[in-house]
């Protein structure tokens, strides 16, 4: 069965962030504490409360959520929770996005979030055997003082496990080339480039991740598939595709998973590699993501083990570090 099969492959996630892929049972536990924040207390209010109209109605949601957060132990509860999802679907490693900037103008203070973060990694690997690593984002919503501040704050406090700087939120009208003095910094710093870009705007926000951030990945990239020559390039320098099918179409940026651009992105020989973003906001697994694409384009197991394969190649692990999940 195609579904053993790919829980037994050692996968890894690339594309997930922390407060969107909080439980619904912790959301509910949350949300009776804050009530004020909005967030239905109920199991079902709640799945009616994660279907999004739209990409901004999502980030709204997405919001609302991540006020309810407060203090460490919410974040080691989410970090912990996070872990022991993955455990379960034999995923063995996580780059995970953070938004620190959000999470301080919700009232948190950043070594609060940093506590929460390292013991919850630290359980993560005791308890769940599954290594977690950071990704700090940028809210580009919020403009160039977010850029600043999370820059400041990756730098500075350089906690065990960051790996790269991010850009989320939406994309139209928040240009990607104004947030290029923090990806140069970072870069210089060490720090891997991975923003989002092509999510909910065109080919052009791909192109100018690439060229303004050096961006080493892209966060979904959907809408490369209709700039022939973006496909091109990505291919021939194998800058991966971070592609979220099952959050693209809930947040209504594709009809389906049988309309997402993701054959035609493996045609022109990209390098696509399969993550949840959300994944309780969407309903979506790690697991089911390639049962998804697998159905949907009719793939051999090969060519699923393949594409588990593209995730480990294309993290931030050291060399043997992947060699040992391939
Ligand atoms: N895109 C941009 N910002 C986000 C996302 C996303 O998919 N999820 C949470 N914040
Ligand atoms: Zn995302």
């Amino acid at each position: 069965m195609l579904r053993e099969y790919i829980h037994a492959l050692p996968k890894v996630e690339l594309h997930v962030h922390l407060v969107g892929s909080a439980s619904v049972d912790t959301v509910v536990a949350l949300a009776a504490r804050h009530p004020s924040a909005g967030v239905p207390t109920d199991r079902a209010e709640l799945a009616a409360f994660y279907e999004f109209r739209d990409f901004d109605h999502f980030l709204k949601v997405y919001w609302a959520v991540q006020s309810m957060l407060r203090d460490r132990g919410d974040i080691d509860v989410l970090v912990t929770g996070l872990a022991a999802e993955l455990a379960a679907q034999n995923v063995r490693y996580a780059e995970v996005t953070v938004t620190p900037y959000n999470h301080v103008l919700d009232g948190m203070p950043g070594d609060e979030l940093l506590a929460g973060l390292e013991s919850g990694r630290a359980t993560a690997r005791d308890v769940h055997g599954v290594e977690l690593a950071w990704v700090f984002d940028i809210p580009g919503e919020k403009g160039i003082v977010a850029g600043r501040e999370t820059l400041t704050f990756a730098l500075g406090e350089r906690p065990d496990g960051l790996v790269a700087l991010g850009l989320g939120g939406p994309e139209i009208g928040v240009g990607r080339a104004r947030f290029e003095p923090f990806f140069t910094a970072a870069r210089e710093a060490g720090l891997h480039s991975v923003p989002h870009a092509g999510e909910t705007s065109g080919p052009a926000t791909v192109w100018s991740a690439l060229h303004d951030l050096g961006a080493e990945r892209i966060g979904h990239g959907t809408s490369s598939a209709a700039d022939p020559a973006l496909l091109a390039y990505l291919a021939e320098h194998r800058i991966p595709l971070e592609v979220c099918p099952t959050s693209n179409v809930r947040t209504r940026q594709v009809a389906s998973v049988d309309a997402h651009p993701v054959r035609r992105m493996l045609d022109h020989g990209v390098v696509v590699t399969l993550n949840t973003d959300d994944p309780p906001m969407f309903g979506a697994t790690l697991e089911g993501e390639y049962l998804a694409v697998a159905t949907s384009l009719g793939l051999r197991k090969s060519e699923v083990a393949a594409l588990a394969a593209n995730g480990v190649r294309s993290s931030f692990l050291p060399a043997s570090r992947k060699d040992e999940l391939l």
